[in-house]
């Protein structure tokens, strides 16, 4: 494990004592209770409650709003439209970079999305905003909305996702697909899916002067906060951001959002604090969502089985007037080895809101289409998908051809294989029934998610009564990062738990960095880990100088900390408590500074990626064609484990969306209007419990010196990826009828 760099040489700390313990959430039974203040808890006297009108059309303007109307409404205090919003120091429009995204704030007349947000209706009660939204009675001049990602004109994006490259060759694809035994050619489609975070984006803000508060769920607070800044015209400190907990954010919440700035907008406009919450139906639009995506994959084989050619070509959307690409292919040049690969991407403009970031993007629309096509492409060859997938195993990273940092998936497959059964699946489809008659189907999927950190900044104190604490503004989606990361915290100064006073949530707390491309607990871990070894080592440069210490001489390598003392490494039995230390040096406390980023130097040698193989089950109605999941095995390397019950249910959370992705969600867009017509939890399917199997998730020992200090992968977001396109493979073993359009629907299969 590298050393932590320090100026003086590092105590040992001892990692083991929290990290790796699988406690539960310490935020569990604050929420349980309802004692859990989410934003829209917030209550600050004077508030005033406001409601955003959307419009019904896609494209096109606002004719006429009624504001007269929807003020004259008793209780009705304001009507905010593009007449009299607040001026913003920064266009909305204006894209300094390409994290930040354009927003609609009421800037225009123009609609660019159907649910745009057009007036925004200040009152005394959620009703009466309701009721004054309703009576604006909006008329617009409509244009056809673009809606269909095969009818537009498409270009080919610069970059995709945040910062890939949308085209990449190696090798000669044409001439590994001539050579090839077998070939195997497929398209298939992903529709536009929606976060849906059981919260939806909340926000109360509330102005004091040029200071501004507010009380709203966010997976990247320092981001937010420099947003609302430049937006506002006023200095990153002045704007204070509390988001202590978070009803899921899948994404949606990595920046902050139009709606959230018009709460903002709104408190300003009547200089009163203003509460705005999103009703579930106002999120399909103006929060973000998932592209959808149409792929062609071509592979060749020999006869062996052996990829001679793997080329995956994906079209997806963007807005009319931003860009966000879903890096869809890029999973093609990370997992299976072929000496001939190309992956590209093209991009649409449709008439809907921004597309961004959500759970795994790229990882997962490209995962379900490529574990597809490998399930083809070993069902052509006579292959078993897991022995095809063995023969095809990249030793190095494919296109790069660098080694990788760890990589346990020849476990993962063993494993997972083993606890499934699969030795005892048949090859050829349709083969099996269950006692009920029902077909039986097992299919498998590689999962794999890059190891990703933002830089995150800790600050660790140890005071004079030998208590710690420990300060990052993390963010808990509910992922469990308050208890990981406290966890991390305990060991990095040596305390048990309860000594330490963990404080996440707000951002004025040093930036963790964004809850994102599961890269929370590395960053925001390794900035604690480094913070924390950093007060240890003032501590033990205290002691271990002076005369009167039983350490003194012993050097700063030469002691270990845990438990609230210091310990001589070569004598446990000489030790010295933290506060002894602190109080004969005469110091209330010691502190050290800390942070995490990713090591250019490591990421230049080194490949890092997370891997994982999901087994599934299902059992199909011969009639009927309803599908059910009725078993999945997961198994997974990750790194190092901090909280093995977190990272499982992270795992199982994972597994879920891909369940989610291969049978439920789908956004359906009306063709006419461009809005989605199933915009509420009724329609817009996700699985309930009824639909979730039993899951194991299994976890495999990895150790990985390079990716940081700690060893840490990232779980969030891998679950998808893999078990997606498990289940589309355990579908057509069971019927023999493959499925390339998701999510997998009865008409498909009765088809
Ligand atoms: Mo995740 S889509 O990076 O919150």
């Amino acid at each position: 494990m590298p050393e932590v760099s320090l100026a003086t040489a590092s105590p040992h700390i001892r990692h083991g004592s929290n990290i790796g313990q699988p406690l539960t959430r310490r935020d569990g039974i604050l929420k349980v209770t309802g004692r859990a203040r989410y934003a829209a808890d917030n209550l600050p006297p004077g508030m005033l409650y406001a409601v955003i009108a959307g419009s019904s059309i896609a494209r096109g303007r606002v004719a006429s709003l009624a504001v007269a109307a929807a003020k004259r409404h008793a209780g009705v205090v304001e009507v905010m439209t593009p007449a009299n919003r607040p001026p913003l120091a920064q266009d909305p429009d204006e894209k300094p970079n390409p994290l930040v995204f354009r927003l609609d704030l009421l800037q225009n007349d123009r609609v660019r999305y159907a649910n745009q947000p057009i007036a925004v209706v200040i009152a005394e009660t959620l009703e009466a905003a309701t009721e004054g939204a309703k009576l604006l009675s909006p008329r617009y001049d409509a244009e056809p909305a673009r809606v269909r990602l095969d009818t537009e004109q498409s270009f080919v994006p610069s970059m995709v996702g945040p910062g890939f490259p949308g085209v990449v060759d190696h090798g000669d694809v044409a001439a590994g697909l001539a050579a090839a035994s077998h070939r195997i050619e497929a398209t298939y489609e992903t529709p536009a899916q929606y976060h849906n975070a059981m919260e939806p984006h909340a926000i109360v803000a509330a102005w004091d002067g040029g200071r501004l508060t507010i009380d709203t769920p966010s997976q990247g607070m320092a981001m937010a906060q420099a947003r609302v800044a430049a937006l506002f015209g006023i200095a990153p400190e002045d704007v204070l951001i509390r988001s202590p907990f978070l009803g899921g954010g899948f994404g949606s919440k990595g920046m902050i959002t139009g709606p959230q700035v018009l709460g903002i907008l709104a408190a300003r406009l009547v200089g009163r604090p203003v509460k705005l919450v999103l009703r579930r139906d106002q999120m399909y639009g103006p929060v973000g969502h998932r592209s959808p995506t149409r792929q062609t994959i071509r592979l060749g084989t020999d006869r062996g089985g052996r990829l001679t050619a793997l080329a995956h070509n994906a079209t997806v959307a963007t807005s009319s007037y931003d860009e966000f690409f879903e890096p869809t292919a890029i999973i093609s040049h990370a997992l299976y080895a072929s000496p001939a690969i190309s992956i590209a991407h093209e991009a649409a403009r449709l008439d809907c809101g921004t597309p961004n970031f959500m759970r795994a993007p790229g990882e997962a629309t490209g995962s379900i289409a490529l574990e597809s096509a490998i399930d083809e492409a070993a069902f052509a060859c006579g292959m078993d998908p897991l022995a095809f997938r063995r023969a095809n195993y990249a030793d190095v990273e494919p296109v790069s051809g660098k080694p990788f940092s760890s990589k346990a998936l020849r476990e993962c497959y063993a494993q997972g294989a083993e606890r499934f059964a699969w030795q005892k699946r048949k090859l050829a489809p349709r083969q099996t029934r269950d006692e009920a008659g029902f077909l039986v189907g097992w299919g498998m999927g590689t999962a794999v998610f890059p190891v990703v950190m933002f830089e995150g900044h800790a600050r660790a104190v140890i005071q004079a009564d030998g208590r710690g604490i420990v300060e990052t503004g993390a963010h808990d989606m509910g992922q469990g990062a308050w208890t990981a990361l406290a966890q991390i915290a305990a060991d990095s100064i040596g305390l048990d738990l309860e000594q330490v006073e963990f404080r996440a949530g707000t951002s004025d707390l040093p930036d963790a960095g964004i809850a994102g491309g599961s890269s929370h607990t590395a960053t925001a871990g390794t900035a604690i880990h480094t913070a924390g070894a950093q007060a240890i080592a003032r501590l033990a440069a205290l002691a271990t100088a002076d005369e009167r210490s039983p350490l003194f001489g012993a050097g700063n390598a030469g002691v270990t900390a845990r438990t609230g003392r210091l310990f001589r490494r070569d004598d446990e039995n000489c030790s010295e408590s933290y506060a002894d230390i602190l109080a004969r040096a005469g110091l209330s406390q010691v502190e050290g500074r800390g942070s995490g980023a990713a090591d250019p130097a490591a990421q230049s040698v080194y490949a890092m990626y997370a891997h994982g193989a999901v087994f599934a089950e299902v059992k199909v109605d011969p009639s009927l064609a309803q599908v059910r999941v009725t078993r999945l095995v997961g198994a997974f390397a990750a790194g190092r484990v901090i909280n093995p019950h977190l990272v499982r249910s992270q795992y199982f959370g994972g597994m879920i969306w891909g369940l989610s992705f291969a049978l439920h969600e789908h956004a359906a867009i009306d063709r006419r209007s461009g809005r989605v017509m199933n915009a509420d939890l009724a329609e817009y399917h996700v699985p309930v419990n009824a639909d979730v199997p039993p899951m194991e998730a299994l976890l495999i020992d990895e150790h990985d010196p390079y990716v940081n200090p700690l060893g840490i992968k990232g779980v969030g977001e891998i679950g998808i990826t893999g078990t997606a396109g498990a289940i589309a493979n355990a579908v057509w073993h069971a019927t023999g009828v493959r499925v390339r359009r998701f999510p997998i629907k009865i008409d498909d299969l009765l088809a």
